[in-house]
């Protein structure tokens, strides 16, 4: 295992991701862990992330500088640096000159974390201090034109760069990444899907015992996997729920649960509760409201068919009630915060609505994956494409994708809009190559011609959007003939709609759904 403590940096993430990529096993640790939690886990490497804080502040997050001294190699990322420098009595001061973005590092000591390395490297910085003096050992290893880019202590078995190798930008920090965890700190390659796959079983086996687990699926791909590994852990002491909120996509409650049930195996409680949501809905407008609602009414359902099963249950001996979720590492991260830097940006994601009441112990069996190593694991687990390669969709489904009121009429507008963008996208041959592509009901009416017909219809905005997991985005540039396609079938083939136009914000500052 390696370590990584969570100075707060949007990159933290990232840093176990690559890693991972190499098949060696990390965790994120908020930095503020007691350091006996760090040495229970035999960790084989320290990374220490990168952070907004400055050493000095007085809120700068308070990690343990024992970290230091365990004896493992460490690797200071830009905070990392700085926090290494400060606390073996060192100097950092304010910089000068603050770099943020390109920059060019150039080596100018030999040491392992670097070999391989050409003399020069492109990398990407973010930060506003610099290091001024080096604590006793150290040595320079890089600079910048402005700066210190690299230090380094090998009889302590100290790196520390100040630039960010996990970002893609930086051409050649997963080399870097590698020398560290497989050369200084001597990592095996093994944590595979296989064993991922393994241990989880075992786990959620020993786990949940004679008990029995429910699941609530939405079709897309987290449930769903997640579904399947307990499913092979417990077999029909998991019963799926899936409910109809009305806000599906066009024929989506009938093609999952057969997909759900003849593909996969799963044994599948389908409820179809769509009137009573669009009830619900009835006059609601504002976007964060809509969540709440759905999310109340998501749980009232739930909860109900979650009793009756466990009702059910209880003559052949399940005692104990589990909640299975497919909660992943992003959820956690955009719903919650470490320790305070990171900011919830929507009410959203499937973390926090839980129904309390039911004493439920939770499953969440992908929560330290990434979004494509869950597809791995999908894959690995045989589950079909259609499901692995399936786009991301909001809990809240349509309902923030309609810009205003969700009647039962917006909602049926939007299903054939929708489905028209995905058939046109599917046939492109891009359904994979873009993160999510999707239609979105505009609250705009406008003029126009259709025949000899003067119209006064609504407007629906196209989103495709690029990105590697949904916290940055930028938008697709969809071919002109594909764009062509879809506009002339949604105003040739969707009543109410007459115009359609074409999202061309990234993320950020754009979200990717409107709502
Ligand atoms: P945004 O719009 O925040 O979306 O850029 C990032 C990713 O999250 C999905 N999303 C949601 N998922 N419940 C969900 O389960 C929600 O309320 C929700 N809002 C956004 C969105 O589709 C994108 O993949």
């Amino acid at each position: 295992t390696v370590v990584i403590l969570d100075f707060g940096s949007q990159y933290t993430q990232l840093i176990a991701r690559r890693i991972r990529e190499f098949n060696v096993f990390s965790v994120v640790l908020p930095c503020t862990v007691p350091l006996e939690r760090v040495k229970a886990l035999n960790p084989k490497g320290i990374i220490l992330s990168g952070g907004p804080s400055s050493v000095y502040d007085a809120d700068a997050p308070p990690a343990d500088p024992g970290v230091l001294a365990l004896g493992v190699p460490v690797l200071g990322i830009c905070y990392g640096l700085q926090f290494i420098v400060h606390h073996l009595g060192g100097r950092v001061v304010p910089a000068d000159r603050r770099e943020y973005g390109h920059a060019e590092v150039e080596i100018t000591a030999e040491t392992p974390l670097f070999r391989g390395l050409p003399q020069t490297i492109d990398v990407w910085m973010s930060h506003g201090d610099e290091a001024l003096a080096l604590p006793d050992g150290f040595i320079r290893t890089a600079h910048t034109a402005n700066a210190l880019a690299g230090i380094a202590d090998e009889a302590r078995r100290i790196w520390a760069v100040q630039f960010h190798p996990e970002v893609a930008h930086t051409r050649q920090g997963m080399e870097l990444l590698k020398n560290f965890c497989m050369d200084l700190c001597g990592c095996t390659a093994d944590w595979t899907p296989e064993h991922f796959i393994q241990t989880t079983i075992e786990r959620v086996r020993a786990q949940v015992g004679d008990g029995h687990a429910i699941c609530g699926l939405s079709g897309g791909v987290d449930s769903s996997v997640a579904a399947v590994l307990v499913a092979r852990a417990i077999g029909d002491k998991l019963t799926c729920i899936f409910v109809n909120n009305g806000v599906l996509r066009k024929d989506e409650f009938a093609k999952v649960q057969k997909t759900m049930r003849e593909q996969l195996g799963l044994n599948v409680v389908a409820v179809d509760a769509g009137e009573r949501f669009l009830e619900k809905l009835a006059g609601v407008t504002d976007p964060e409201r809509k969540r709440k609602v759905i999310g109340n009414e998501f749980i009232a359902v739930f909860d109900d068919e979650a009793k009756k099963i466990f009702e059910a249950e209880k003559h052949v001996g399940g005692e104990v009630a589990w909640l299975v979720q497919g909660t992943l590492y992003p959820d956690v991260i955009e719903s919650s915060s470490v320790h305070g830097p990171s900011h919830t940006i929507k009410s959203h994601h499937n973390v926090g609505g839980l129904p309390e009441d039911m004493k439920l112990k939770l499953i969440e069996p992908l929560r330290d994956l990434f979004k494509d190593e869950v597809r791995r694991i999908g894959r690995d687990l045989g589950m079909p494409d259609e499901i692995i390669e399936r786009q991301p969709f909001p809990g809240p489904g349509l309902a923030v994708r309609i810009l205003g009121e969700v009647t039962p009429d917006r909602v049926a507008m939007l299903q054939e809009a929708d489905e028209i963008v995905v058939d046109e996208i599917k046939k492109a041959g891009l359904y994979r190559k873009v993160w999510q592509s999707f239609a979105v009901l505009l609250p705009v009416k406008s003029v126009g011609v259709m025949g000899d017909q003067r119209t006064y219809a609504n407007t629906c905005a196209v989103r495709a959007v690029e990105s590697e997991d949904g916290m940055t985005a930028d938008w697709a540039p969809l071919p002109y003939e594909v764009l062509r396609t879809i506009s002339s079938r949604i105003v040739s083939e969707v009543r109410g709609i007459n115009r359609v136009v074409y999202d061309i914000t990234s993320k950020p500052p754009g979200t990717i759904e409107w709502e």
